[in-house]
């Protein structure tokens, strides 16, 4: 039977990281299991898109250790630990504004199977498979969101890293990037959410780490954030 440890796609102990010699991480530790959606809650600057450029390898200046899928990946390179089946979601959503939806969706490689086909990206989002054509330029905030999310889906990476994505987006947006993520869920995928949208964040995930100028300083489950919403919203600033 799988034990509590072993059943860990990510754990993380006493990460510390920073930029040119300023630390923003101040030795966080976490951990998700598979299947589940888990969220980092915190105000602008707490250090949570740093936590995850660590997780993915884009960020030198760290220690601490970072297991994946059972593997040491604290020094491993971007493309080593996304041929290991993680994948990142940035905040600025990162679409090429020259090329279509399509050749956006098909343009990172597919490095492992399992991944979705273009096909089933276009199910997921339907608003993508009209436009297809549309060049990235042409595209709303959502329809860019829609794009960068079913961009990693065809890679066949099962542990996302996803980066807000409900910002600056309108509520009717918002709901159908949630409805996805919770068919991402039921599909088996293992999701790390950064989010400022409290409301968003209870809706879908199992637990929340919440998260205060580079400290983890407080955890909740689904059913606790419930009963101490004012506690977090003081951390959030809300
Ligand atoms: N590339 C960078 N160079 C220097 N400092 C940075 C860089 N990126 C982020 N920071 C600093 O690190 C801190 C945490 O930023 P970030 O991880 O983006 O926070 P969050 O995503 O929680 O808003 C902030 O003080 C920010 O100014
Ligand atoms: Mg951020």
């Amino acid at each position: 039977m799988a034990t509590e440890a072993n059943s860990r796609v990510l754990d993380v102990k006493g990460l510390r990281a920073g930029y040119q010699g300023n630390q923003v991480l101040d030795g966080i530790s976490f951990h998700l299991k598979r299947g589940e959606v888990v969220t980092l809650l915190g105000r602008n600057g707490a250090g949570k898109s740093t936590t995850l450029k660590c997780l993915m390898g884009f960020i030198e200046e760290k220690s601490g250790s970072i297991e994946f899928e059972g593997t040491a990946i604290a020094r491993s390179l971007p493309e080593q630990i996304a041929r290991l089946g993680m994948a990142y979601c940035p905040e600025e959503r990162g679409i090429f504004s020259q090329l279509s939806v399509l050749e956006n969706l098909t343009l990172p490689p597919v490095i492992r199977d399992g991944g979705l086909s273009v096909d089933e990206v276009y199910q997921l989002f339907p608003n993508l498979n009209e436009r297809s054509a549309s060049q990235g330029t042409k595209l709303s905030g959502g329809e860019q969101q829609m794009l960068a999310i079913g961009r990693i889906l065809r890679t066949g990476a099962k542990f996302l890293l996803l980066d807000e994505p409900s910002e600056g987006l309108a509520p009717v947006i918002v709901k159908l990037i949630g409805k996805t993520i919770q068919q991402l869920k039921d599909r088996g995928f293992t999701i790390l959410l950064v989010e400022q949208n409290l409301r968003f964040a209870c809706e879908l995930a199992d637990r929340h780490y919440v998260m205060e100028t580079g400290r983890i300083v407080d955890e909740l489950s689904r059913s606790e954030i419930n009963h101490n919403l004012s506690r977090v919203q003081a951390h959030l600033g809300i």
